[in-house]
Parts: C-alpha cells; structure tokens; sequence
C-alpha cells in the first residue's frame, strides 16, 4: 500500500503511517487545506463525505476555525491564527490561495508538500509532511517565502507556527504535561483541558526546566495501558510557544512553533524562513503506548548513534565541584575504572581562573595551577585504564571576568541601553553570529584533538534576559531563536568532523532536551537534582517522552548533597539503573565494601543494558503509588529486566504482586530477583506473569528495591 494515498474526486490526501492515518483536504476553489482525520487507519470512502464545513449559522461565527492544517488571520476566522504577517503597509488579513501540492514516495517514506500564497501579496508558504512505514509519527513543518522582487519592502511574520493539529471532535478533552523547575524537572501534569487558549512557552532562549515542548491530549479516558491519546511535540531548542484551543463549540487544535509571543521574524524579497519540525503521533495504545512509539521514534528517527549501548560514566561534578586537580581527578578515576565505568568526565573548574563560578567561562585553556602540563596526562591516564575521556564545557557563556571578555565585551547577547543582568556571574554569547559560532567550532576542535575528548557534557547555566543580537534590527528577538540554531550548527559540524565524538546535553540539568537536541547529541543529563526518591518523579515525566537510552542518571553519596536524603546504595543503583546509569558521588570517600557493591551493580547494568536502553518500556504504576516498577522488554522478546522500588515504609496491607506487560503468554521465562525472592531459576508462563504477577515481594524496610531479569526459555 502506498503511504500517501489521493483520493481525486474528493481532494483528499491519506497519509499512512504504521496503524495510523492522518488526512487532508485541499480545496482550491476554498483556498483552504483542512484536516478531515487524525487516528486509526481508514480508507478514501470513510472520509469523502467527512466534516464538510458547515455554513455558518449566524454573523459570530467561523465554521473553519478549528479545521485547517495552518489557520490565517484573515478572511473569516477568530480562532489563533497559526500564521499571522503585516506587510510594510500595515496590511495583513492573508487571502490564500491554495497552488497545488505534491508526493514524493521513496522506500519506506513518503512526503506530501501543500503549496499556498497570499493573494495580491508576496507571501508563499509551503506545508510540509513526513510519514513513514514503520512509525505512526507524522513530522510536519512550514517554510515561508517573501516571494517579492529585489527591492520590495520586508514583511514581517508575527506568528510562524510548524503545523497545526487538529483532534476529532471528542465530549472532554484532557491535558498531559511535563513542567517544573530548576532541580524539579519533567513533572507529570494531567488536568481537564478548558475552553479557551491554554499556552506552554518559554521565553528564555532555550528549551527550559518550566515546561517541555511536548503535549498529550485525550477524551479523559485513556489509561496507561489503553485508550486514544494524541501528541505534539517541537523539535526546537530555543523560545518556543505551543497554544492548545478548545473552542465552546468542541473543538481542539494544537498550534506552535519556535519562540514566544512578540518573536517576530521579518523576511526581506527573496528570503525565506524554515519552522522547526512539529511531530504529531495517534495510539489507540494509552499513555504507555503512545511513550513507546515516541521512544521508538527517537530511536529510529531523531538520535544521531541509536545503536551504540551508552557507557557507565563516571563524573566529578559532585566529587570535586571546582576543586578539579589532577591528583583529585586521577584518584577519581581510578575508582571508577575499578568500579567498572566506561568513561570518566571531568566536569567544570578545569579552565581558566575557574576555581569557582565567579570567573573563567570563556577562557578554554587548562587551568594552570590545576594542569601544569595540560589536560593530555589526565586523558592518557584515563584511556590507560581503559575508559573513554570526558570533559564538561559551556561554550555559550562567558564570565564578565575572562579574558574573553575583556577582549570582546560586543559578543555577548544585549541590548543597547539596556543592563545585561548577570545570572550565575555570566552573560550569554550571541550564537547567531557567525564569527562567535566560529570561534567556539575551532576552540571545540582543538580541544577534542589536544586532549583526546571522547565525549563532551555541553551545558548552558542561565536563561537570556535583555537579549537582542548585533546590528539591532526590529526583529531584534529573534534571536531567541536564532541562538539556538547556531547551537545547532556548531553540534551538527563538530559532529561531522570529529565522528566519534559522542556529547551529552545539558542545561543546568534538563533545561534543554527537546527533539532538536536530541538530533545532535547522545543522551542528556535529566537533572541537578541527584537525590533516587526525588529522582523516580523526573524520570517517570522524563519517560512520557524520551527513551531510557538517553536519561542519565547518577548515583551520588547519601546523605544527598542537595536534599539531605539518607538512602542506601542498592536502592540509588537501582534508581539510577533504569536509565543511562553514571556515578557522581565522590568515590573517595566510600568504603571499600561500598566500591565493591558497587562494582556489582554496575556489572549487572551491563549485562541488562541493552535491554534497558532499548528495550520497550512499560511504566507499572506511578511514584505516587506505594509502590511502583519501570518493566523493560528487549525488542526481540528474549528478555525482559524490571526494576521496582518502595521509597515510603511499607505498606501493612500486603502489596499486591507485580503484573508484568509485554511478555508472550505462552512463553516460559526463567526469573531472577536480586533480593533472593523468589529463588534463582524460578519459572513462569509469560500468561501467569501477566494476570497472577511475579511470585515474591519487595524486601521490608524503606526504600526497599529490587531488579529482575525473565530471560525467554522457550
Ligand atoms: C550545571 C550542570 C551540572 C554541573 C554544573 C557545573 O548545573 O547541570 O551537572 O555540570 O553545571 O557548573
């Protein structure tokens, strides 16, 4: 079957996507694109007779609104408009026209391109989608052209959204979100959704801690195991602003696109501007299924090395905070080699006068007094012992007292009259010009070939304020976007150059994990907030969206350096075990029996990593619950790893035993629990897994944890 598929007499185009179908209607006598479906798979016939507009049934109202795959201002319409302009006259209210579109199908992808203009007026646009065989996620973005002669006054585009997504029409509609805060990320929100405009934004230049660029929507009646749900996601990394509508008549669209309200982009003839992609996923699959996909979507489609297990790492940040010296962190790393780490970074205060974070940023040479003789002995000495080298940078930033600084005061992101505040003592680089994105490129390359870096942690310590770009033109703002872009530039050819390099984001925690960041790095640090009870919460938001292949997760010391929380090392494992597990504690202070346990559990991380990282994910309960576990299945069914935990005292009433998912009901699996119940070799039916659950319980006590590994026997 073809992936798009055009049914002529109606004007309708079917997108197929693996048990999915999204369609369109392009009317060019209407001038106008609408949606006419987005869910389970359908045929041409199911939707010919669909949602035709109806005529208005009085002066206040606008049938379309609601119903189009880019909604104007202009004409009659009162809903947000998803694309919004003022030409150089003051003229906007768009009359489009819609031109024609086309299909190009090529192996297991298709893309529709739906080509629309302005009339009378030098405004083109053209709707762009992406589907593929085996991913019921649809990419859709919009680039718009100043299609005008050389000389033609700019116009400027107030609104610019990617696409907009339009749900059937359901009797309620509920909201899932993930906000939160510095050190409190990715908190699972779900709340009825209420008439009106319901915005996640950030206006802080980057993807921030306070919400994610990712929204599921459904009837209130999805659980995690069942249930239609609808996605949107951004692959954007700078400002960006998604309004969800419910009108008072039913209806719910999605629109966005990169920056917040007020990011104007102004094209002059001839330019044109690229939305980022806005990715739209359907499951009749619940919350659960639609993470799955989306994972699988990450895996497949967005990371740059999906294949590659992701090391044990070892990081200094909580050992040694800016006290980085080459004894200190050669003692670290020899802990960590004999604690089974596969790479070892050395986090900040190696440069510069970074002996704290009041100086330094900007200046990208070893700290004298720390390396007298260079980074170089500490990366051979950590590649002797058989790990891979790391290092932490902020190459966005800088110190007010570097030498950066001092040389090019200009290059920091400001506005002419106006105070650049500090936030954490440093202002942020204009990475929208070329000559400051050039400069971090050749200092980035330098140092990944002086000191043998095979993986860089980038980080970005503060949000923009007063942020305007050289040259200061009216559309000074955009620079919340454009930012990032040069960010992404930067990434995009110091990957290209260096292949092997592998790079972590980072912002503060994750402050910047989005799809477009994703595209370019390997994993991302979650958040500063390393305490495991603390941590479940996070990553159970983070898991919504993103894969366990790029969470990472340390185990630091106890009692936590930042909440104070005492909790025991098997359970700060196993916290940390369900996604890319590292160690941040300071190792030099554990004791010989706490090095050997550990030890142990990094070994038993390595033999279920694969199945962990890759593997499909299914959520058994929330942290909220008395108990819960996070169940991994390998994608070729052989086994299965499960890891469970109680952070509260125990419940008196028995617990209710483990019902496992994803497993064949007529297999046998063979069980393993790391806490001695049920015994060694234990087997079950995959069937007597899912309805009676696994035999055996949590131990007593707070905090109690356990992993267990179904391995397939027959
Ligand atoms: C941010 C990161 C931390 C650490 C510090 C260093 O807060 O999230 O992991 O790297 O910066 O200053």
């Amino acid at each position: 079957m073809p992936l798009i598929e055009i049914d002529r007499p109606s004007g309708t185009v079917l997108l197929h996507a693996a048990a999915t179908c999204y369609a369109l209607r392009v009317d060019p006598a209407a001038g106008t694109v609408r949606t006419v479906h987005w869910g389970g798979p359908v045929t041409p016939a199911d939707v010919r007779e669909a949602q035709e507009p109806e005529a208005a049934p009085d002066s206040f109202s606008a049938p379309l609104d609601g119903t189009e795959e880019l909604a104007v201002d202009g004409q009659v319409r009162f809903a947000p408009p998803a694309l919004d302009v003022r030409y150089a006259d003051g003229t906007s209210a768009v009359e489009p026209v819609v031109d024609g579109y086309d299909v190009r199908e090529e192996g297991d992808s298709a893309e529709l391109s739906v080509s629309l203009h302005d009339t009378g007026r030098p405004l083109g646009w053209r709707l762009h989608y992406r589907v593929r065989r085996d991913c019921p996620v649809i990419e859709r973005w919009t680039v718009l052209r100043h299609t005008g002669e050389r000389g033609q006054p700019p116009l400027t585009l107030l609104r610019h959204s990617a696409a907009q997504w339009n749900l059937p029409v359901l009797p309620e509609y509920r909201m899932s979100a993930v906000h939160g805060r510095w050190a409190g990320e990715f908190q699972l929100r779900r709340t009825p959704l209420a008439v009106g405009e319901t915005t996640l934004t950030s206006r802080r230049g980057h993807t921030g801690h306070q919400s994610n660029p990712w929204i599921a929507l459904d009837a209130s009646d999805a659980t995690e195991e069942a249930g239609e749900v609808w996605t949107v996601a951004l692959a954007t990394s700078g400002s960006w602003r998604m309004t969800t509508v419910r009108s008072a008549e039913g209806r719910c669209s999605v629109l966005g696109g990169s920056g917040h309200e007020g990011v104007e982009i102004t094209l002059a003839a001839g330019e044109s501007w690229t939305t980022p992609v806005s990715t739209g996923l359907y499951t009749p699959g619940g919350f659960g299924g639609a993470s799955r996909a989306h994972h699988s979507y990450v895996r497949d489609h967005v990371l740059p090395a999906p294949g590659e297990p992701r090391p044990v790492l070892c990081n200094s940040w909580e050992a040694t905070a800016f006290d980085v010296t080459f004894d200190g962190q050669r003692e670290l790393a020899d802990l960590a080699a004999r604690i089974g780490a596969e790479l070892f970074v050395v986090d900040d205060g190696w440069f510069g006068a970074r002996s704290c974070d009041r100086a330094g940023l900007g200046d990208w040479t070893p700290r004298q007094t720390a390396f007298p003789e260079g980074l170089r002995p500490l990366a051979d000495h950590v590649h002797g012992l058989g790990m891979r080298f790391g290092l932490w940078v902020e190459p966005e930033m800088v110190n007010p007292d570097s030498e950066l600084f001092r040389e090019r005061p200009d290059w920091v992101l400001h506005l002419p009259d106006r105070t650049a505040h500090p936030l954490r003592n440093q202002l942020v680089l204009d990475f929208s010009r070329p000559e400051v994105t050039d400069w971090a490129l050749d200092w980035l390359l330098r140092t990944v070939d002086d000191f043998a870096v095979d993986f860089l942690k980038w980080d970005f310590n503060r949000s923009f304020t007063e942020a305007g770009s050289a040259g200061h033109r009216p559309d000074a703002r955009r620079v919340f976007v454009e930012h990032a872009l040069g960010v992404h530039r930067v990434l995009d050819e110091l990957r290209a150059a260096r292949p092997t390099l592998r790079i972590e984001a980072c912002s503060g925690g994750g402050g910047r994990v989005d799809l477009a960041s994703l595209a370019r790095t390997d994993q991302a640090w979650v958040s500063d907030n390393t305490d495991a009870v603390d941590r479940l919460a996070i990553q159970h938001g983070f898991s919504q969206v993103f894969p366990a292949q790029v969470m990472g997760a340390w185990v630091t010391d106890s009692p936590n350096p930042f909440t104070r929380r005492a909790v025991p090392l098997r359970f700060r494992f196993h916290s940390a075990m369900a996604g890319v597990l590292g160690v941040g504690g300071d190792l030099t202070r554990w004791s010989a029996a706490d090095l050997d346990e550990a030890a142990a559990y990094v070994a038993r991380y390595k033999e279920a990593r694969a199945t962990i990282q890759t593997g499909d994910q299914y959520r058994l309960g929330t942290p909220a619950d008395p108990s819960h576990a996070v169940q991994y299945v390998a994608r070729d069914g052989a086994e299965s790893v499960v890891l469970q935990w109680r952070a509260g005292p125990a419940e008196r009433a028995r617990a209710p035993r483990l019902r496992l998912r994803g497993l064949d009901p007529r297999a046998v699996y063979r069980v393993d629990d790391d806490s001695g119940t049920p015994a060694a070799g234990t087997v079950r039916s995959g069937a007597a897994l899912a309805s009676h659950g696994v035999p055996g319980e949590l131990p007593p006590g707070d905090h109690a944890s356990r992993m267990l590994t179904l391995r397939r026997k027959s």
